[in-house]
């Protein structure tokens, strides 16, 4: 969540059908290796799909399932198994889906419950895993709980969520990452109290000490798990246990504001209550948006004998870069210490984009025209050769970059528009804020996917949502479908290179060269195999310095052009050079 640096889930036939789908998918390990508690999900490549802006089946402009059917081939061939759907439920769309209205129905831009079933036959044909959205920190105001609860405070629904009484003052303060005025309590004069927001005011936060609220969210998974889907993926989960006795944070607790609503007392054992109801019964991927503020909180989230979920997903390492760059350096660091401290339980995610942030080659590359694809390639590289699942956000298989939007007229995130109302209000720099909104709004990841030098990207027939970035007309699939050293072709081969060698997946990781500022290199070791990755982070020629220098090994992959070269690990690496070895 700290991510938001602009100031901020079977039925019977399911498990059978889904075991030969384990079956076809997953790494297949040579007889005689050992490999300690392997899981699915642990040998999975996650791609993250943003239906709002992947595929439009119906010309409305809004990605669509239709859309998403209409290429399942595509997803298929870049070798994922397993792919995350941001939310498609019913939703008035404030926050594009986060905020729902009716957790056991389709979105109407996105299509039908008979669309949805069509999408998960069509994945589970080709092999491929659902995992879902789960938005339970917050509803949308506009959910049947939330009017019932907000008609009376003698509602049976009133305890759904959380009220304030304003006939005793003020409540005490609260930060809302989305609210024009940052206050997460909003007057409410129906029943003259105030209900809690963490996100916006259109997404009262649900009252997770209340079991009825509880069990209707546990038969609502139940409800998906049912259905054949394989995993949730938790959003903003780590902030719904409160502290219901309210009391006073320091002045300036909102700068550190994870600290006060991150994995408060209560969150366990709603997880455990959680896992004994539902996840017990089914075979299904978890992970929790956010990992809390200590190793130790990630830890008792995910360790296996909690019994709670199945891996964190931490946001350290995507929060290095800002918009004045970052320090590989740091960046080494957060990574191997992350590794090292789940070296021997619990499992991590390993991802640098997603919907909340910036273009991956905008962000930890350079999209300049000379670095894009290699930088990008080299970034695809380091995602796919690193301890823990990979989550591969749309798009940047094609090392697609920000759209360098330069008028809020542009934006259509809440979360970026509502501050940019709130930075007007306090008079800010409004120059400065344009800036950086150019490099940090959500919208930059959210412009449509670039299928082809159509118009419009070949996303839609009709007016896209939010613009098409403009460098749809070289940077798109088509194009790079034809290139054999495409960013998109290189993404395929590095997917195969995972699949094919679970060194990649579960082989001990040891850091090379650590205080070389330019380099990021490391070693995977599994039962015998071994594998050199070197990656050049810098827009310069840059040694390299290891214990391999020289020595003979087998060049598995090349970012560069033509890169096959010699098989004899080098001891410098072009700008944006990825170099993966297997030592003899
Ligand atoms: C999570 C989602 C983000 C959403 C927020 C509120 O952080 O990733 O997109 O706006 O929660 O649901």
């Amino acid at each position: 969540m700290s991510s938001f640096s602009i100031s901020r889930f079977r039925a019977l036939f399911g498990v059978f059908f889904c075991s030969i789908v384990t079956a076809q998918s997953f790494a297949q390990t040579n007889p005689g290796d050992s490999i300690k508690d392997r899981k699915w999900w642990k040998e999975a490549v996650v791609y993250q799909i943003y239906p709002r802006s992947f595929k439009d089946d119906n010309g409305d402009g809004v990605g669509d399932l239709k859309g998403i059917i209409s290429k399942l081939d595509y997803i298929k061939s870049l070798g994922v198994n397993v792919v995350w759907l941001n939310p498609i439920y019913s939703s008035p769309n404030d926050d594009n889906g986060y905020d729902v209205s009716d957790y056991r129905n389709i979105m109407s831009d996105f299509g039908t419950m008979a669309d949805f079933d069509e999408l998960l036959k069509g994945m589970h044909q080709r092999g491929i895993k659902l995992v879902m959205d789960l938005v339970v920190n917050h509803s949308s105001d506009e959910h049947e709980w939330f009017k019932q609860s907000r008609s009376s405070r003698t509602s049976p629904y009133r305890d759904y969520y959380h009220w304030w009484n304003a006939e005793n003052g003020k409540p005490p303060y609260r930060y809302s990452l989305f609210d024009v005025n940052h206050d997460a309590w909003r007057y409410d004069s129906l029943t003259n109290a105030y209900y809690l927001h963490y996100f916006s005011r259109k997404q009262p936060d649900l009252d997770w000490e209340n079991p009825k609220l509880r069990q209707e969210v546990f038969n609502m998974m139940k409800f998906w798990a049912d259905k054949g889907i394989d995993g949730f993926r938790m959003d903003a989960f780590q902030y719904v246990a409160k502290d219901t006795t309210w009391p006073m944070f320091p002045k300036g607790f909102e700068k550190n504001f994870n600290q006060y609503y991150g994995m408060v007392t209560g969150l366990h054992g709603y997880l455990q209550e959680m896992h004994k109801e539902v996840l017990a019964k089914y075979d299904l991927m978890t992970v929790a948006e956010g990992a809390g503020n200590t190793y130790e909180d990630a830890h008792n989230m995910v360790d296996s004998a909690r019994r709670e979920l199945d891996m964190a997903y931490a946001f350290d390492g995507i929060d290095v870069a800002k918009q004045d760059g970052y320090s590989l350096l740091k960046f080494k660091r957060i990574f191997t210490r992350w590794d090292s401290v789940f070296a021997d339980q619990g499992w991590l995610s390993i991802f640098l984009a997603n919907h909340d942030n910036a273009r991956l080659v905008s962000r930890f590359g350079n999209d300049s025209r000379e670095f894009r694809e290699v930088s990008s390639k080299m970034l695809s590289t380091f995602l796919m050769t690193m301890r823990g699942t990979p989550y591969y956000y749309n798009g940047d298989e094609l090392g697609m970059t920000n759209p360098g939007f330069t008028k809020i007229e542009d934006y259509r995130d809440k979360a970026t528009l509502n501050e940019y109302q709130h930075m007007l209000n306090i008079h800010a720099d409004m120059t400065a804020y344009l800036k950086e909104i150019a490099f940090s709004s959500r919208d930059n990841a959210r412009t449509p996917f670039q299928w082809d030098d159509s118009q419009n990207a070949g996303f839609t027939t009709g007016i896209p949502w939010i613009k098409v970035n403009p460098n749809y007309k070289t940077i798109n699939a088509a194009e790079e479908e034809k290139d054999p050293n495409s960013c998109l072709n290189y993404f395929r081969r590095l997917t195969k290179l995972r699949r094919d060698n679970l060194v990649f997946v579960y082989g001990k990781y040891t850091l090379l060269d650590k205080d070389n500022p330019n380099i990021y290199a490391y070693t995977r070791e599994l039962n015998g195999k071994k594998m050199l990755v070197m990656l050049n982070f810098s827009s310069k020629t840059a040694a390299v310095n290891t214990l391999y220098n020289s020595v003979g090994a087998n060049r598995l992959l090349d970012n560069y052009v033509g890169g096959a070269g010699s098989n004899k690990v080098e001891v410098s690496l072009r700008p944006y050079e990825a170099v993966i070895y297997q030592l003899r």
